[in-house]
């Protein structure tokens, strides 16, 4: 090769191998900013960098749910025991073969050749939900997994739920659409198009299961559709409201269109890291007397929160900030969360947020003041149990919440706090499955409606002194 032509190819191949290192420094951050634009980058890592093996970290709940899909295999002996199977299962759910681009293809997940799943016995082949505050919506995610799951006898799990093949054997029908991974990724108008991909593929849904006969039989009664985020599936959710939603409250609905009569409430998955009963801080050490943060969330929410921000700002022992984000808002949160007596959950611009779950699992007793909140499981779990409830309208009147905070002395808190540690794990998201985790509970919840369409609440306990 004549040297200039060999020089020229050097100075070609240090060129490409140059602006190859760009492009790959380049998409990393863009990748970083994208997904994660409002998490400190600690937790951040805590998703990227969770390469542990799984086994480690199957004891004790501290670690965010999210990162282990665990597939527990079963001792070679048991394996041929059908643990769970369509006679014992509460519940029998048959789910839509819904292409990909509907579920696990918004996760960036690549469906093989004929594969509309992905393979779930695998932990590293289960697409990886982002983290952030996205996570609070993520239900969709783990009732499709654990309906997959269902189907694989060496997962261990409970058995409140079987995936059938026949619809005709099911009980309920799940439209597998992750309703809000479309609105958090695809809300953005993208350049020349008019229509977001989020309003795409709600059309395209309503499409899919106008022309299904399961959907025309029963007029989508029978059908199950996850919509947790409050602005999840805005264009279509009144055509589709005949069917049984799961939400995270009824506050941007018609009553016509979502009631507890069909639909279940379900918890938002919470942001803060869970504590473990052994390092839960009693009365004594919890210096703090009430908690409130608004600071990782970008709205400012209502009314309500000003009126209380001013008439608590300058109590010593509580914590209010308004406002401001702050990179590190969980981990303050997680921290401040767990060295408090009290953690208010006061009505925002929806009556429902995950700052209640972030308080059960801190277990900090939760002071619930918005009205119009919906609880999950309410018919099971008695909140006044481990919540106080107090009306808008008393807790705006100056001193009222204070003295009925400061009343509230060490027996009766710690009862309260003995109980959110009993139901904390209700509150939890894993997979696979376990027995009375969030996941369980919401097949529960509709295995009750299977035989009684009223769902009797327990009273809530009211603080008017
Ligand atoms: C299946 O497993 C359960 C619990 O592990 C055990 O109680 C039951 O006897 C087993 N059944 C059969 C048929 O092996
Ligand atoms: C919790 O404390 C008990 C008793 O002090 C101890 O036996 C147990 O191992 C601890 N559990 C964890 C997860 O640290
Ligand atoms: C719920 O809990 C409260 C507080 O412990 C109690 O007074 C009330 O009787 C309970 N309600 C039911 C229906 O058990
Ligand atoms: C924590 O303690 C409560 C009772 O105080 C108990 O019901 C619950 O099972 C415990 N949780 C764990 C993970 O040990």
């Amino acid at each position: 090769m004549p040297e200039k032509t060999l020089r020229s190819s050097r100075l070609l191949l240090s060129l490409t191998a140059f602006s190859m290192f760009f492009l790959i420094l380049s998409s990393f951050f863009l990748f970083h900013s994208v997904i994660n634009p409002l998490i400190p980058s600690s937790i951040y890592k805590q998703f990227v960098a969770d390469s542990v093996p799984i086994d480690n970290k199957l004891e004790g709940n501290d670690e965010l749910e999210l990162s282990k899909p665990v597939v527990v295999p079963l001792p070679l002996d048991l394996s041929g025991n059908e643990s769970c199977n369509r006679n014992k299962a509460l519940l029998r759910v048959y789910m839509y073969d819904m292409p990909p681009e509907f579920h696990f293809g918004l996760l960036d997940w690549k469906a093989g050749p004929n594969r509309i799943w992905p393979d779930v016995r695998e932990p590293k082949h289960i697409p990886r939900y982002p983290g952030g505050l996205n996570l609070q919506h993520s239900i969709e995610y783990w009732l499709t997994l654990d309906l997959l799951s269902s189907n694989v006898r060496e997962i261990v799990r409970p058995c409140s739920v079987i995936r059938v093949e026949n619809p005709s054997d099911a009980d309920f029908i799940f439209v597998p659409f992750f309703a809000s991974l479309s609105y958090n990724r695809h809300s953005k108008v993208v350049q020349k198009d008019k229509f977001t991909i989020n309003k795409i593929l709600q059309d395209q849904l309503v499409e899919y299961l106008m022309s299904r006969p399961e959907w025309i039989k029963s007029g989508g009664k029978d059908h199950i559709i996850v919509a947790h985020h409050p602005n999840s599936l805005l264009y279509v959710r009144t055509r589709l409201g005949s069917a049984r939603f799961v939400l995270a409250d009824f506050g941007r609905y018609a009553a016509n269109t979502a009631n507890l009569e069909k639909d279940v409430i379900a918890p938002y998955q919470h942001v803060v890291r869970s504590i473990s009963n052994n390092s839960s801080a009693p009365f004594e050490q919890r210096p703090t007397l009430a908690y409130f943060q608004g600071a990782i969330y970008r709205k400012d929410g209502g009314a309500i929160r000003q009126e209380l921000f001013y008439l608590l700002k300058d109590e010593k022992d509580v914590h209010f900030t308004f406002g401001s984000t702050q990179r590190s808002g969980v981990l303050q949160a997680s921290l401040g969360m767990g060295s408090s007596k009290f953690c208010l959950n006061i009505a925002g611009d929806t009556p429902s947020s995950n700052r209640l779950f972030d308080a059960i699992v801190s277990h900090c007793v939760p002071v619930i003041i918005s009205d119009n909140i919906e609880l999950p499981f309410e018919d099971v779990l008695n909140y006044s149990e481990f919540s106080v409830f107090v009306w808008e309208s008393y807790a705006v009147k100056p001193g009222f919440l204070v003295n009925l905070l400061r009343g509230i002395g060490k027996d009766e808190w710690t009862k309260m706090w003995e109980k959110l540690k009993e139901v904390a794990h209700h509150f939890e998201y894993r997979y696979p499955s376990q027995p009375g985790d969030a996941v369980d509970m919401i097949w529960q919840a509709f295995a009750r409606k299977k035989t009684s369409s009223k769902m009797n609440r327990k009273e809530r306990i009211y603080r008017t002194q």
